[in-house]
């Protein structure tokens, strides 16, 4: 038998995409070859640009092409030059919905010597991690727009919450929670106003936790949830979500974590019929774009997320210790964490703290 080896699409992207990505893949090759597993990135050169040129954001086969890979690794999407809803409706989405990637998972953590932007909060008091419902929900993309460009203009966004959908993501969800030491779980709702979607929502929530006695399930409005993550974020341990709930939240607890650029995300598909697609969760940044100093934390840790996902949850913790090493020695940093290194600096770092 040789060598494990895996496969892995590789999409930067646009903007600091392109420079965050061959970062967290120094990072991770160099974690894997030491211990004697081989990554065989395929990159591919979708994204805005490729739309310029050719109308397309990926190739006409590109999920044929992406199928056969063990991962996915995505640097970020889109440029000023393409509408935004364009972009993402022709790569993120498709990719998550077509290989049924129904699991968004975000952990958001105050890392040790960062210091986020809420007074006398210390690192251990921010250890989030926040499961995405990521198939459905208010991201269906089910709706149209008529009689476009006079006054009875009307557009309809419905969301779309299937049972199945619900159950899969909370379950998920509970998994999570109890892994880890505190078993906790807060549902995000809206079922006081959203009297149909998240009313379901509830119910599963119910029915779902009712299997998970060990674990403790709060309901929260997604609006006072906010809050909390504000006010008392020590009081959260792991989030279920709906798409784009989960979506803000995630923002809001990567903001609390110090900075977006730290924050990364997983796309996964548990039973493994489609590969998972691994991402930073900071977009394309074009403000900052081309001059090399974007943060790669997010990306690398996207990478650790990756290795976990492929079986080898021992390389994670051995990026994410070096991650944590560089951070709280705080010597090379990027500018959004108040330092002045580059991103290919922090990427050094980051090498040179694996064990
Ligand atoms: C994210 C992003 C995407 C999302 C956008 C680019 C569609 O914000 O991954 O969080 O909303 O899912
Ligand atoms: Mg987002």
């Amino acid at each position: 038998m040789g060598q494990p080896r895996h496969r892995i699409a590789v999409i930067p992207g646009d903007g600091i995409g392109q420079e965050v990505t061959p970062v967290a893949l120094a990072v991770v090759d160099a974690v894997a070859r030491r211990a004697g597993i081989t990554i065989e990135p395929v990159t591919h050169p979708w994204g805005c640009d490729y739309y310029r040129d050719t109308g397309r954001m990926m190739a006409a086969d590109a999920l044929d092409r992406l199928r056969d890979s063990d991962a996915i690794f995505l640097g970020a999407i889109g440029h000023p030059s393409v509408p935004d809803h364009v972009s993402v409706w022709e790569l993120i989405l498709p990719i998550r919905q077509r290989f049924e990637q129904y699991v968004n998972l975000r952990p958001m953590r105050l890392m040790p010597g960062v210091s986020g932007p809420l007074a006398n909060v210390p690192a251990a008091d921010i250890d989030m991690i926040c499961l995405r419902e990521n198939s459905e929900g208010e991201y269906a993309g089910v709706g149209g727009r008529v009689h476009r460009g006079t006054p009875d203009e009307t557009a309809v966004q419905t969301g779309v919450f299937t049972r199945r959908g619900i159950e899969r993501i909370v379950r998920y969800a509970c998994e999570v929670a109890r892994s880890r030491p505190r078993r906790l779980l807060a549902s995000a709702t809206k079922s006081n106003a959203l009297q149909h979607s998240m009313v379901l929502w509830d119910d599963v929530v119910d029915e779902v936790a009712a299997e998970y006695p060990d674990v403790t399930v709060r309901k929260y409005h997604v609006d006072a949830l906010a809050a909390r993550m504000v006010t008392h974020p020590r009081t959260i341990d792991v989030i279920v979500a709906s798409n784009l709930f989960g979506d803000i939240l995630t923002d809001l607890g990567a903001a609390v974590s110090g900075s977006l650029g730290v924050a990364p995300g997983a796309n996964l598909n548990p039973e493994r019929r489609h590969p998972s697609m691994f991402e930073p969760i900071h977009g394309s940044a074009p403000d900052i774009a081309g001059r090399g100093i974007a943060n790669p934390i997010g990306a690398i840790w996207a990478g650790a997320l990756m290795l976990d996902h492929l079986g080898h949850r021992d390389l994670h913790d051995r990026v994410v210790t070096a991650i944590e090493r560089v951070l709280a020695d705080g010597r090379v940093r990027t500018p959004d964490l108040g330092g002045q290194a580059t991103t290919a600096d922090v990427g050094r770092a980051v090498v040179d703290a694996l064990s």
